[in-house]
Parts: structure tokens; C-alpha cells; sequence
């Protein structure tokens, strides 16, 4: 089953509960939250709060938490106790991925790793066991509405080559139409910012991505 995760990062600021309210009443399986620091990124986005905030409100909603900042260790278990389900770090912060991974499973959530478009696939081959998601960057991560970059498909056919049978998110420049290239190439979750939460019908758009499936 293909997993949509509206991302917040497009949504209107000053209106984000109902846009949230919105995206799971078009029947989106959870949120992606995006986490940047100005360091790893060039760009400032949310903190723990708004994890948090978002839990209080919408309790059952997934969260989903895609951590685009350098030191993440020191941030894990915050975001995992305002209510974060999935913690992905980024593969290019170097330091050891795999405990990360080990302590964000350990704490109960999901744990995920990221590639930048620069980032092979093989370099997160040796984390896959460690692994409940991998997110594949269709975009220079730090900002919302780009271009989707489709040579990075290849990277999807080659972890699922690689026997990874965990969930793989694309994430950037994702709509109705570049969604299809995704799910061909072995994906199952799509992270969709402007597409969905600028739509005039978000719910046609979470039918059309999820009737992927049956074409895949
Ligand atoms: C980019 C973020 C994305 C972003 C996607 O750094 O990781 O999640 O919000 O936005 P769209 O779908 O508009 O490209
Ligand atoms: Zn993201």
C-alpha cells in the first residue's frame, strides 16, 4: 500500500491546523515534518514544538520526521517524546549512522536514513538491516517546491536490487504525474509538499498516487 505523507513545510503557516485537518481529511496516511537548521541545510524550518503541537491536536496522526540538521543525536529523543513515529537522520553527517539508527529504534520510533542527490545508494547498503525507511532526496533538501530530479530513480531500483524490503520515501518535486516514475521504480511512500497542499482537490491527488499501485 502506498503511503502519502503531505509535507508542512507547504502548508500556510498561519492556518496549519486546518491545513493539516485538510490533508488528513483527503485521506493522507500521516505528515511529513521537515526539521532544518540552517547548517546542514541553508534554510530554518520547525523545532520539537511543532511535533509536539501537532500530537496534542491530531493525536492518531503519523508523524513522520525528516531531520535535515547536523548533531541529530542531540534532538532524537526529544523528537521521538513530543510524538514523532519515524526519525530519519541524513546518510552525509557523518559520525555513526548506525547507532543513531540502533537509538531511534530503541526508543520506539521508526528509524529512517536520508540521501542527498548526491549520495549513492551503496553507501547506506551496510545500514539497510538498521533500517525501517529509506528516503530518497529527489531534490537538493532545504526548501519546497523543486524541481524533481528523475536520475535519481536508479538509486530506488538498486536498494530494492539490494534486497530492501522496508519502506522507500521519495521526497521532493513529487506530484501526480512524477509519482508514477517513483512507484515503478520500487518506491512505496511519497513526501508531497506544493503538489498536495497547494491542490485544488487534494483528495483526486491521493487517489490518482495511490491508484499507482495497481499499474506498478
Ligand atoms: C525539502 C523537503 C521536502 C519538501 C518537499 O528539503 O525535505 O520534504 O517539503 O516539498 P515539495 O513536494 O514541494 O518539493
Ligand atoms: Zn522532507
Amino acid at each position: 500500500m502506498i503511503k502519502i505523507l503531505p509535507s508542512i513545510l507547504a502548508a500556510d503557516l498561519l492556518h496549519m491546523g486546518d491545513d493539516i485537518r485538510r490533508m488528513l481529511d483527503a485521506g493522507a496516511d500521516g505528515l511529513h515534518v521537515d526539521i532544518m537548521d540552517a547548517h546542514f541545510v541553508p534554510n530554518l524550518s520547525f523545532a520539537p514544538a511543532m511535533v509536539k503541537a501537532i500530537k496534542g491536536r491530531f493525536p492518531a496522526a503519523y508523524q513522520d520526521v525528516h531531520l535535515m540538521m547536523d548533531n541529530p543525536e542531540a534532538y532524537i529523543d526529544t523528537f521521538i517524546a513530543a510524538g514523532a513515529d519515524a526519525v530519519t537522520v541524513h546518510a552525509e553527517i557523518g559520525g555513526d549512522a548506525a547507532k543513531l539508527l540502533r537509538d531511534i529504534r530503541m526508543k520506539g520510533a521508526r528509524a529512517g536514513i536520508s540521501i542527498k542527490p548526491c549520495t549513492p545508494a551503496e553507501e547506506v547498503f551496510d545500514l539497510l538491516p538498521l533500517c525501517d525507511l529509506v528516503l530518497v532526496m529527489t531534490v537538493e533538501p532545504g526548501f519546497g517546491g523543486q524541481k524533481f530530479m528523475a536520475e535519481m530513480m536508479p538509486k530506488i531500483v538498486a536498494l530494492r536490487q539490494a534486497g530492501f524490503t522496508g519502506q522507500i520515501m521519495v521526497d521532493g518535486g513529487v506530484n501526480e504525474s512524477t509519482a508514477a516514475q517513483c512507484v515503478a521504480a520500487g518506491a512505496d511512500a511519497l513526501v508531497m509538499g506544493t503538489a498536495l497542499l497547494k491542490a485544488v482537490d487534494p483528495a483526486a491527488v491521493v487517489r490518482a498516487c495511490r491508484a499507482l499501485e495497481e499499474k506498478a
